[in-house]
């Protein structure tokens, strides 16, 4: 069956090592006959939420009133079946610009908006080599997936991965495997 799958990518090195997991994965995905959205957050600025809570209520179906890069993103978080992050590891978490994208979600859930999402996957990437350094945004994805109830799809993670480059071509075939089954 033909999913909706935005992919929502937290990098922001053009030609680092998540961005080429995204392409891979989105063109498993495409090939397998998905309709795929891809939102590089990475290259954006969206704000964090400062709780308001004034979302969707200045009209013109704007989902944040302070934040018109959110505006962007917005119609696809209500248009999406599956949610793919890819993010590298900051802190051993999502990069800001990931965190900013799922803290506005909210607005969603305040205003009582389509929120068609049921399944959510993660891919990452870091330096470090050992996987307990993964083991803090592994836990984050879980807690997300439960607290929204969305299917639980996994995490695929890439260790010792630093400069641009380093990511193996076996791990980007395997991804665009995992897009093609998804
Ligand atoms: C600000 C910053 C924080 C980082 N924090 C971590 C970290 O906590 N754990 C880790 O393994 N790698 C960390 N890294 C390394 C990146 O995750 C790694 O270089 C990754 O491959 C970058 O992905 P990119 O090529 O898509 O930019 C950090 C890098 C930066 C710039």
């Amino acid at each position: 069956m033909s999913k909706k799958i935005l992919i929502l990518t937290g990098g922001a090195r053009h030609g680092g090592n998540s961005e080429k997991m995204a392409d891979a994965f989105m063109k498993g995905a495409k090939a397998a006959g998905h309709e795929v959205v891809r939102y590089d957050a990475g290259f954006k600025n969206i704000k964090g939420c400062i709780f308001c809570e004034t979302c969707y209520k200045l009209g013109d179906n704007k989902a944040c009133s302070h934040d018109e890069v959110f505006n962007e993103l917005a119609p696809y978080y209500e248009w999406a079946d599956s949610l793919v992050i890819v993010t590298p590891l900051y802190w051993y978490t999502y990069t800001a610009q990931i965190k900013a994208a799922l803290d506005k979600y909210y607005a969603l859930m305040v205003a009582k908006r389509p929120q068609p999402i049921r399944e959510v996957y993660l891919i990452t990437c870091g330096a470090g080599k050992e996987d307990y350094k993964y083991d803090a945004i592994i836990n984050t994805h879980e807690l997300i997936a439960k607290d929204r109830n969305w299917e639980n799809r996994g995490v695929y993670h890439v260790n010792g991965v630093f400069q641009k480059g380093d990511i193996e071509q076996s791990e980007l075939d395997e991804l665009e495997k995992i897009g093609r089954n998804f």
